[in-house]
C-alpha cells in the first residue's frame, strides 16, 4: 500500500483547478491506499488573514473535502493545527533548510513581490510543507503542477536529514497527473486558473451558481481555428477545455479528442459545461449539508485523533534521533 499525504490551504473557495488537480485524485486514492488529507491552516497564516474569514474558510474546506467524497472511514482528514507535531517537525525541517534553496522557490518570489514587508513564515513555508509530508512517512504526494518545486525541496530536506542523522524519513514521490495538473484560466489560457484572479470569468469556483458556471464556460476564449485537438502550446484554450472534459469524465485524452472529432467549439463548450455542472450539482448539495452540520466538527475531531497518533510516533523517533528532550 502507498502512503498518501496531501494538503490544501483554507484560503477561500476552491476552484475547478483544485478539484481536477488535487481533490479528484484524493477521492480515487482513498479506495486503495492509506491516505492523509490535511487542511493546512498554519500555512494559511503565512500571509495576514482576517480571523473570521479564516474560521469560515477552514469550515468551507472541511465541508468541501467531505462533499467531494472524502470518507473519514477510509482516509484520515484533519486540520494541521490540530496536530502540534507539524510545528515541531516544521522547526526541525527549517533547521535542515538553507536560505539559498528557500530563496529559489518561485512561490516565495511571487508572493513576496506583493508584500510590503516579507513575513518570515512565507520564507520558511516549504520547510513546514516538508514536515507535513515526512511526518506521515508519505510515499506519494498527489498535487498539481504548481507544487512540484516544493516537493523537490521536501525530498532534498528528507534526504539531507537522513544523511546527517541516519535513515529516518521516507523520501516522498510527487504524484502529478499528465493531464489536469495545471488547469488554466478560461479567459487567459496561458496563466493558471486561480481564485485570486481579479477577473471573475477566469475561474470556476466550486460554489458558483450553476447558471454562472455555464456562462463562464460558454464565454471561455478559444482560438481562430476550428479543430478540437490537444496541443497545449499552440492551442492552450481548447486544450484546457479538453483537459477539463477528459478529467471529469475520466476519459483518456485520446478518447476525448475522438469524442469531439468533427465537432465545433460551440459543442465543445456545451459539453464541457454539462459535465462540470453535473459534477457540481450533487457536490453543492452535500456541501450545504456538511457546512451546517455538527457531524463535520465530530469528523474533524476524529480525524485529528487518528492523525496525532501517527504524527506523534514519528516525532518521538525524530526527537530521539536528534538527541533533544528529557521526556521521550
Ligand atoms: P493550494 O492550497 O494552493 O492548492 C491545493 C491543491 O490544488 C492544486 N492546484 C491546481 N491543480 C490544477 N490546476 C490548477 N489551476 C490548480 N491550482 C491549485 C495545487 O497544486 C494543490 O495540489 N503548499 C500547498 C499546500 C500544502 C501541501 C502540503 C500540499 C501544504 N502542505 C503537503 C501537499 C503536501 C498549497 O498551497 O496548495
Amino acid at each position: 500500500k502507498k502512503r498518501i499525504l496531501s494538503g490544501i490551504q483554507p484560503s477561500g473557495t476552491l476552484t475547478l483547478g483544485n478539484y481536477i488537480g488535487a481533490l479528484q485524485h484524493f477521492v480515487r486514492l482513498q479506495e486503495e491506499e492509506e491516505c492523509y488529507f490535511c487542511i493546512v491552516d498554519y500555512h494559511a497564516i503565512t500571509l495576514p488573514r482576517n480571523v473570521e474569514q479564516l474560521r469560515e474558510n477552514k469550515r468551507k474546506l472541511a465541508a468541501t473535502y467531505l462533499a467531494v467524497g472524502i470518507d473519514p472511514e477510509k482516509a484520515t482528514l484533519f486540520a494541521q493545527s490540530d496536530v502540534s507535531a507539524h510545528l515541531e517537525l516544521g522547526w526541525i525541517m527549517i533547521t535542515t533548510s538553507y536560505m539559498g534553496e528557500l530563496e529559489r522557490m518561485t512561490q516565495f518570489k511571487e508572493k513576496s513581490k506583493e508584500a510590503e514587508s516579507i513575513p518570515a513564515g512565507l520564507f520558511t513555508y516549504p520547510s513546514l510543507q516538508a514536515a507535513d509530508i515526512v511526518l506521515y512517512n508519505a510515499t506519494h504526494v498527489p498535487v498539481g503542477d504548481d507544487q512540484k518545486q516544493h516537493l523537490e525541496l521536501a525530498r532534498d530536506l528528507a534526504q539531507r536529514f537522513n544523511q546527517r542523522y541516519g535513515e529516518t524519513f521516507v523520501i516522498p514521490e510527487p504524484m502529478i497527473a499528465e493531464f489536469g495538473a495545471r488547469i488554466m484560466s478560461l479567459t487567459e489560457p496561458t496563466s493558471k486558473m486561480s481564485k485570486s484572479s481579479l477577473v471573475e470569468g477566469s475561474y470556476i469556483s466550486l460554489l458558483d451558481d450553476l447558471k454562472t458556471v455555464e456562462k463562464k464556460i460558454k464565454r471561455a476564449v478559444t482560438d481562430s481555428e476550428n479543430e478540437i485537438r490537444f496541443d497545449a502550446v499552440n492551442k492552450p484554450a481548447v486544450s484546457n477545455l479538453l483537459t477539463i472534459y477528459s478529467s471529469i469524465t475520466n476519459k483518456s485524452m485520446a478518447e476525448a479528442e475522438e469524442h469531439f472529432a468533427g465537432k465545433g467549439y460551440g459543442a465543445l463548450k456545451t459539453e464541457v459545461a454539462e459535465v462540470v455542472v453535473d459534477m457540481l450539482k450533487p457536490f453543492q448539495e452535500k456541501y450545504e449539508y456538511y457546512y451546517q452540520s455538527e457531524e463535520l466538527d465530530k469528523l474533524m475531531q476524529h480525524g485529528a485523533e487518528k492523525a496525532r497518533k501517527v504524527a506523534n510516533e514519528t516525532l518521538q523517533k525524530v526527537r530521539d534521533t536528534l538527541g533533544v528532550g528529557f521526556t521521550n
